[in-house]
């Protein structure tokens, strides 16, 4: 009989030694040690030995349970300091692996020019001054020296909110809030979003941006507004940029030019100018005989197309990164 205990001991020995996880080792423990083990089985026959070998038989089983209860903890620590160590090395964090680059943003296109024509104008002498995008018809088109139902304003389909406000076409539409509430001599510029109901093509859009320059003081006049014209031109074409005016008509200047300027060759359109037309300098009660003004606008995309030879200004509001990176 006792043979038996010590050959189930030397069985368990060897499992024990044999479990290569924590988990087969629990195995082990549960097919000896546990309520249905082998041991147990064995100290199920008790009963049936004569009275004077069961103390001793008894003893010896809980003398291989012991015995076997340390093994099992012993292999459990080595097999768990192993595992740790395997989950560590796995885990380790390599501090010396280049981080994961952040792709670098950068200003749009507009917004570079915008910037540039800020600091060009600011180092003129102009303020900035902010209008709303959402518009009164009053600032618009009244205020700018527009007769009812001139057909000028259907040049400039609008996006209508009510009867009295509207995306605002075109940036001029400062010019009165600053008159309503300024003294000459002032010169103001502002940049902003315009909306007209267009029908998209490659040159116009419903939605682009816009630069306004405005000034009123003494003795204004054409060769002001040329002067300052060709030097804001050759600040941003280059120091050879000549500008040409053609007669245009605006309401709200009088005389009114478009002006281009010359560019590898040709001549290109910017944009609007002429002297403020004296019908809204004296609808701001400023005199007319002693003030006078000038004002120009222009768009910005199209600075940025002549200068980077961009031939759809589509391409500025798609945010496609491709036409942007360029930038
Ligand atoms: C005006 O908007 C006048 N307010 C300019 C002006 C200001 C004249 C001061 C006199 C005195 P015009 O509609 O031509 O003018 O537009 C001026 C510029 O804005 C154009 O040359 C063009 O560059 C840009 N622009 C106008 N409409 C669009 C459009 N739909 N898409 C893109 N750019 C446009």
């Amino acid at each position: 009989m006792s043979d038996t205990i010590a050959q189930l001991a030397q069985e368990a020995e060897g499992a024990v030694q044999a479990a290569q996880t924590s988990a087969d080792l629990v195995a082990v423990e549960t097919l000896y040690l546990g309520r249905k083990g082998s041991l147990n089985d064995l100290r199920r026959t008790i009963g049936t030995l004569p009275a004077e070998q069961r103390p001793t038989f008894g003893a010896r089983i809980n003398e291989a349970a012991s015995l076997l209860e340390e093994r099992i903890a012993a292999r459990r620590a080595e097999l768990e300091g192993a595992e740790m160590e395997a989950r560590l090395s796995g885990e380790a964090i390599d501090v010396t692996l280049p981080g994961r680059p952040l792709p670098a943003g950068r200003l749009h296109p507009l917004t570079q020019t915008a910037q540039r024509v800020k600091e060009t104008l600011i180092g003129m002498g102009y303020e900035f001054v902010d209008g709303p995008e959402l518009e009164e018809y009053q600032y618009n088109f009244a205020a700018l020296n527009y007769p009812e139902d001139h057909p000028a304003m259907d040049e400039q389909n609008s996006f209508f909110v009510t009867d009295e406000r509207l995306l605002r076409t075109q940036t001029t539409a400062l010019q009165g809030r600053v008159m309503a509430e300024r003294r000459p001599p002032f010169r103001i510029a502002t940049i902003g979003r315009c909306f007209r109901y267009e029908a998209v093509d490659a040159t116009h859009h419903h939605t682009f941006h816009q630069i306004d320059v405005f000034m009123v003081d003494e003795q204004i006049s054409m060769a002001d507004l040329k002067g300052t014209l060709g030097t804001f031109a050759r600040a941003m074409f280059g120091p050879e940029t000549l500008v040409r005016f053609r007669p245009d008509f605006f309401p709200f200047v009088e005389p009114g030019v478009d002006y281009s300027i010359a560019w590898r060759g040709s001549w290109l359109e910017l944009g609007g100018a002429g002297l403020i037309h004296p019908n809204i300098l004296r609808a701001y009660g400023m005199d007319t005989e002693r003030y006078s003004g000038f004002a120009f606008g222009l768009g910005i995309e199209r600075i940025h197309m002549i200068q980077n030879g961009v031939n759809d200004l589509r391409l500025y509001l798609e945010n496609d990164l491709r036409f942007l990176r360029q930038f």
